[in-house]
This record gives C-alpha cells, structure tokens and sequence, in this order.
C-alpha cells in the first residue's frame, strides 16, 4: 500500500513512472468522449472517497471522472457535512473510512490532518492539497511540461509571487525530477526555508531573486499562483497585493524568459491581477492542459497507490 502525501516522500522512480504511465493513458483514450471506460478497468469494483474542506473545480472533478473512467466508484463528502468536522478524531474518521472504501484524498488546511489520516487509515491517502502543499498539481505540471518540450531534467523553471503550497511542491519537485528553481517575489512572503534547503541537498540549484526580470531570464517555464490561498486571511488582502503586484506575470516580463518558454498557473486565476489576460491566453500558455493533465496524472496516482 501506498500513499501519496507529497512528492519529495515518494520515489524518484516511482514519480516517473507514474508521469510515464500517465501520459500513456492519456494517449491510449484520445479522442474518446470523456464518460467512455478505459479499456482497462484497474479500479473496477474499488469504491474512493474524496473529501473536501475547502472549495475545488479540478481537484474535485478529475478525481470523479478518473476514477469512473477505470471502473471504480466514488463518495465526493465535504469536510464540514461529515463528523469530523463535528469533534470526531481524524485517526478515528480514517479508521471508519477504510471499513467503507479502497482508497481515500482529502483536501484539507493543516498537514497534521491528512498525516493523521494517513497514519490511521488501512487504506491508501493521497494529497489533494494542503495549507503547506500540493502535490497532485505539480504532478501534471511535470507531464505537462514534458508533453510540450521533453524532459524536465535540466532545465529553469521560475516562479513569480506568493511563496505557497503550490510553490514548495514545485521545490519537492526540482529536487526530485532534477530541475532548477528561482523564486522571485516579496521577501515577506518567502517560502518556507526548509523547502529551499532540501532541494539544494538533492543537487539543484535553487535561487531567490527579488528581482522579477532577471529571475525569469532564461527560464524554460514561469509559473505563478493566486496571491491569496483558500487559507489565507482576507484581512491582509491589500497589503499583499501591493506586495505581490510588482511580481505580476505579463507580456513585458514574459520576453525576458527564453522565446519558448511556457506559461503555467494552477488555476483558479485571478486574471489582471497575478498574470494578464495577454499571457493567460497567449501561445506560450499551457494552463488548461496543466488542468486536463490532472485527470490523467492522478489516474496513474491512484493506480500506484492501490498497486493496480
Ligand atoms: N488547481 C486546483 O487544485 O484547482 P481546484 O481548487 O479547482 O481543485
Ligand atoms: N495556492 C492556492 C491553490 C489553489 C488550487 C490555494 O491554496 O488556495
């Protein structure tokens, strides 16, 4: 059995594998319409709880749709319906779950609670997002990337903005995956050291530049997120804005990249505020096949979970 808490807890040989069989799948389905079965039925007769205490569009669906394309079956639960938002204990709710289901993803806010239930449960748990990271995301990233300019290894990846979730998986993946890092935003909201630190133990360079123009110079791939995360307060909005809008991704700091390089954003996006409609929509952005990708990404995730 295994979990998927976070791609630096996962083995290098294990990520590629699921990125290559994720990206076969994918081509294996093509042209299908979306609700046709795979021709092969791993999760048939396998039933997978998706859990959920803060809002998704993504996360929620791919996982839905994933899981029925191979054959198994789904409970979407909202955190805050179930008793665990009403006192129960966590390790007990994972206890219960694993009576009742194969295989469980949460989303959740603080770590503690999915590594509770990953501690607890007989089942597989994956990482549908946390306050700290989000794994599942920047695994489609990773396909992402390959499927439009080959292998990752090697090359610049620069992120402009908040230094949240989505940016320390990006860190857990340049250490795994073996490519470069540079951050560049506000040091007020820096990532965490740690995120920094371990991805330099593995061997890639990884930089904090305050300034935007030359962090993206020479950057294979420039990615940015939401300057507020579900679980920030809404209280510091103005001042993180003030903060982050100097780190905006627009055409004018897009040229300082390399002339190929892409565009991603997890999405939700707040479009004229961290990345212009210009460079949302323009030819270098990638951002709906990062969003397609997780269906196929998470796919091979569970597949490796359940060992199917
Ligand atoms: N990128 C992402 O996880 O989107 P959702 O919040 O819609 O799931
Ligand atoms: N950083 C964002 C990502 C949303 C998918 C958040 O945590 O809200």
């Amino acid at each position: 059995m295994n979990h998927f808490l976070d791609i630096d807890k996962t083995d290098p040989a294990a990520l590629r594998s699921i990125i290559d069989q994720a990206a076969a799948m994918k081509s294996a389905r093509a042209g299908r319409p979306k609700g046709t079965p795979d021709d092969d039925q791993p999760l048939a007769g396998r039933m997978v709880a998706l859990i959920f205490e803060k809002p998704s569009t993504r996360t929620r669906v791919s996982f839905d749709v994933g899981v029925r394309q191979m054959g198994g079956q789904t409970l979407v639960l909202s955190g805050g319906e179930m008793q665990l938002g009403h006192g129960e204990t966590i390790a007990d709710t994972a206890r219960v779950m694993s009576r009742y289901v194969d295989l469980i993803m949460i989303r959740t806010f603080e770590e503690d609670t999915l590594l509770e239930m990953a501690e607890h449960a007989t089942v597989p748990v994956i990482n549908g997002l946390t306050n700290r990271t989000h794994p599942c995301q920047i695994m489609a990233d990773v396909m992402t990337f390959e499927e439009h300019r080959g292998p990752i290894a090697g090359r610049k990846v620069t992120w402009c903005g908040d230094g949240n979730n989505v940016f320390a998986s990006f860190a857990h993946a340049a250490g795994q995956f073996g490519f470069d890092l540079t951050f560049s935003g506000p040091e007020t909201l820096d990532p965490e050291r740690g995120f920094i630190d371990a991805a330099r133990a593995k061997g890639v360079t990884v930089d904090i530049d305050r300034n935007p123009e030359r962090a993206v110079t020479g950057a294979d791939l420039v990615v940015t997120d939401t300057w507020i995360s579900m679980h920030d307060s809404q209280t510091a909005k103005e001042r993180r804005h003030n903060q982050l809008r100097p780190y905006q991704v627009n055409a004018e700091l897009m040229k300082h990249a390399k002339p190929d390089a892409l565009f991603m954003h997890c999405l939700p996006a707040h479009r004229g505020e961290e990345a212009t409609n210009e460079v949302m929509d323009g030819p270098n952005s990638v951002v709906f096949d990062e969003a397609e990708n997780r269906l196929h990404a998470q796919k091979a995730i569970m597949r490796y979970c359940l060992g199917v």
